[in-house]
Parts: structure tokens; C-alpha cells; sequence
């Protein structure tokens, strides 16, 4: 049984940003007001970059308890932190800059292994470790923060990939042949065991795909994201809805 689906729609990016800092405060207080603490996995991408710089900055800056704030991401590209295409360097740069986290709460994947393998052994170990889990059972991630390709990929989870359908790994590497990048992504069943799974989807050329994964087309890995227990949110803009 899939938990609770709810679709906001803004005028823009900035918009759809300020929206989605608003909700993750309140998933950030709720979570912390619940367990102690707030595990979230970040999205990488170019569309959450304005979100992150919007938690970095006052209100957000001080309204969240960053000591007691986690964060993981939910896919990496295998580059080294400094590179440009690296998740870990877009929010280095961006919330990073400024939030206050202790360095043991930032879980980045640890690309300096080299291969995309041991990379992704490593990181499943560690959260494995970090949860507490014993074989078979599943993170549950407070937020994951999601975005979506025009192909509909989310995460590095890709149309037709054989990564769709890993049911016993949580992190696998996968390499995107469109992209010729290697990456590691959290698997379908780490994504739908979360909390709160929240996709930002902005811009006219993701118009189909939003709207076929909107419409429950499983040809679309974003619209395998399904949280068997969780809620669903997705914030995207009117372009990407197809709406003047
Ligand atoms: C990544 C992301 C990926 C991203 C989509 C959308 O590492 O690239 O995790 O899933 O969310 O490709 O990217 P944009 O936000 O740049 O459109």
C-alpha cells in the first residue's frame, strides 16, 4: 500500500525552491521532534542547486538544528569531489558553505576509492552501519530528495537499466551510456522505504516525462517511486507541467 501523493505546483524554479526549503524544515523539525535526529538523501542535478542555497541562508540557516541534521546522497557521479559534475561539490558549495554540520554528519560516497564497484560497496556498508541494519532490512531515510531526467531517470536510475529491478543491494554503480558517466545510486527499495520521498521537477523539457510519470507510466524509473509506507511529493513549476 503506497502512502500519501501530493503534486504543488509554482510559478517558477524560485518558487518551487522556496517551497521545497519550507518542506524540508518542517520535515526537519518533525523528524528531529520525533527520533533526535534527520537523515536526509540529496539529489544531485542542476534543479536543487537554488534549494540548497535557500537552506544555507537565514530563515533556514538558523530555524534548523544542523547538529542534528544527516546527509547522504542518493546518487554520485564517480569524479572527484572537485570536479564540476560531482553532487558532493554542488552542495559543498552550496548549503555546505554555510549550515553548520559536524563533519561526521555529512555521509558523502567516497569516490576516492576509484572503482565504481568498491565505491558502491563502501557507501552501502556504511549506511548499512549508520542504521544499524541487519541483513534484509532497509534505511529509513526522513527526506529523499528527488529530481527527474526528461528520460524520466531520477537519482541514476535509468529507463531499462538492470539497477531497476535490484531488490537485495541498496547502493549499486551503474554506468550511464548517454552520459558515459559511472555513478552509484540508492536502489528502488531504499527509495521507497523512506519517510518522505519529495521530486523537484522544473522546466518545459521534462514536460512529457512528468506527465507520463504522473500518469503511473513504470517505463519510467520516477514513476517506480513509490514509498510503501511514506508520503510522495512532488513540487515542480507550471513549464514542466506544460501550463503557460
Ligand atoms: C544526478 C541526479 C539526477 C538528476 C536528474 C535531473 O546526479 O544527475 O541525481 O537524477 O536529478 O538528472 O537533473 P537536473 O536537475 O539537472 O534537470
Amino acid at each position: 500500500m503506497s502512502g500519501a501523493v501530493t503534486l504543488r505546483v509554482a510559478r517558477d524554479l524560485e518558487e518551487l525552491s522556496g517551497l521545497a526549503a519550507a518542506f524540508s524544515l518542517r520535515c526537519c523539525q518533525a523528524s528531529i521532534t520525533a527520533r533526535g535526529r534527520c537523515v536526509v538523501a540529496l539529489s544531485g542535478g542542476s534543479t536543487p542547486r537554488m534549494l540548497y542555497t535557500l537552506l544555507g541562508r537565514s530563515p533556514f540557516l538558523q530555524e534548523i538544528d544542523w547538529a542534528r541534521v544527516h546527509l547522504f546522497w542518493g546518487d554520485e557521479r564517480c569524479v572527484p569531489v572537485q570536479d564540476s559534475q560531482s553532487n558532493y561539490r554542488l552542495v559543498a558549495e552550496t548549503l555546505l558553505a554555510s549550515a553548520p554540520l559536524p563533519k561526521e554528519n555529512i555521509h558523502r560516497v567516497p569516490v576516492e576509492l576509484g572503482d565504481p564497484q568498491a565505491v558502491a560497496a563502501s557507501y552501502e556498508t556504511h549506511v548499512r552501519d549508520f542504521f544499524g541494519l541487519r541483513e534484509g532490512e532497509l534505511p529509513a531515510f526522513d527526506l529523499v530528495l528527488l529530481g527527474m531526467g526528461a528520460d524520466g531517470h531520477t537519482a541514476s536510475l535509468f529507463p531499462e537499466s538492470p539497477a531497476l529491478e535490484e531488490q537485495r543491494s541498496l547502493v549499486v554503480a551503474v554506468y550511464a551510456e548517454a552520459l558515459q558517466s559511472h555513478r552509484t545510486t540508492f536502489t528502488l527499495p531504499v527509495l521507497n522505504h523512506a519517510r518522505r520521498v519529495t521530486f523537484l521537477v522544473a522546466g518545459a523539457d521534462k514536460r512529457d516525462s512528468l506527465q507520463r510519470a504522473l500518469a503511473g507510466d513504470l517505463t519510467l524509473p520516477a514513476a517506480r517511486v513509490a514509498p510503501t509506507q511514506g508520503q510522495l511529493r512532488w513540487f515542480v513549476d507550471r513549464a514542466a507541467m506544460g501550463r503557460a
